[in-house]
């Protein structure tokens, strides 16, 4: 582990500080490599893996597999970072064996330094388990994509008093049962600011207001490589997809036009030789040559 790997205790330390949780999620090599290089505190590989990567249409498709393939490719990239892997869905709400052998999968296989579950109070004793287990915790309530057809769709979460109160109750539940930090998504920024304000672990917002104390945001959506749909929050930070695009016409006509591969971009064959080459070349039958050579 390097010297200045970011941990579960320095991220709480920084919300007792007041400062910034900075997050995002990653889910490949070069991606992750260039956001550890900018200094983030925690990439996630998110389950939105399932959507913005390998084209489901949400996040219930992605299988534990995908998952800690993925989670590997950013591990190895990674050497400030703290890297949690999503739990996906079914694949750690069925039983508790199964859901701690399936997190220690992520530590052991994936090489992430903890996991994310969705859900509220009832999946404590998940949470128990897992930290009797060594395994970190996040939590992640509000808006938690793998119940969307509960929710009937990707629908902003705590509007109602009674909603409010529920997701206040389950932080703090979250909290009590030794989660590190807890992910807010798709809630009123003033339910998220009571719970910030609740709570000693921090919080991770997504869609959350700015009371939280870091952000969290699916890299290619910020980057406008994803623009499939726009959730409210979503600000465009970059147009990605734009330069690529471009980036791919460019190639296209330089190769029909024969402007590239140029001579700054092929390789020579040494000068004094080629002519040798070239008179063998002249000399021989093609086919008759090639036969010799075969067994
Ligand atoms: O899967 C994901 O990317 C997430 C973040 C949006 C928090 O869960």
């Amino acid at each position: 582990m390097s010297l200045q790997k970011m941990t579960a205790k320095k991220i709480i330390e920084k919300k007792q500080k007041g400062q910034k949780i900075i997050t995002i999620t990653s889910y490949d090599y070069s991606m992750a490599k260039i956001v550890d290089e900018c200094d983030f505190d925690l990439i996630l590989v998110g389950d939105s893996l399932s959507m913005v990567v390998l084209g489901y249409k949400n996040t219930l498709s992605v299988t534990m597999d995908e998952m800690i393939h993925h989670t590997k490719a950013v591990s190895r990239a990674v050497s400030n970072a703290m890297v949690v892997g999503d739990m996906p869905f079914l694949s750690y709400k069925i039983d508790l064996k199964e859901a701690v052998k399936n997190a220690g999968r992520f530590i052991q296989e994936g090489g992430a330094e903890a996991v994310k579950v969705e859900g509220g109070t009832e999946i404590c004793p998940t949470i128990r388990a897992m930290i009797d287990a060594d395994i970190q915790v996040m939590g992640h309530i509000g808006l938690t994509p793998q119940a969307i057809y509960q929710f009937g769709g990707f629908m902003v979460q705590g509007k109602t008093i009674e909603a409010a109160q529920k997701l206040i109750l389950d932080a703090k539940n979250l909290e009590n049962e030794g989660a590190f930090s807890i992910v807010l998504e798709s809630i009123p920024w003033q339910v998220a600011k009571l719970i910030t304000n609740s709570l000693d672990i921090p919080t991770i917002g997504i869609g959350a207001g700015k009371y939280c104390d870091g952000q969290i945001i699916v890299i290619n959506d910020m980057l406008g490589i994803f623009t499939d749909f726009k959730p409210k929050f979503l600000k465009y930070f970059g147009d990605i997809g734009g330069n690529i695009r471009k980036a791919l016409k460019d190639y296209k006509n330089e190769v029909e036009t024969v402007l590239y591969p140029d001579r700054d971009h092929s390789y020579e064959f040494p000068d004094e030789d080629f002519n040798t080459l070239n008179e063998w070349f002249e000399s021989i039958d093609l086919e008759k040559e090639a036969l010799k050579i075969k067994k």
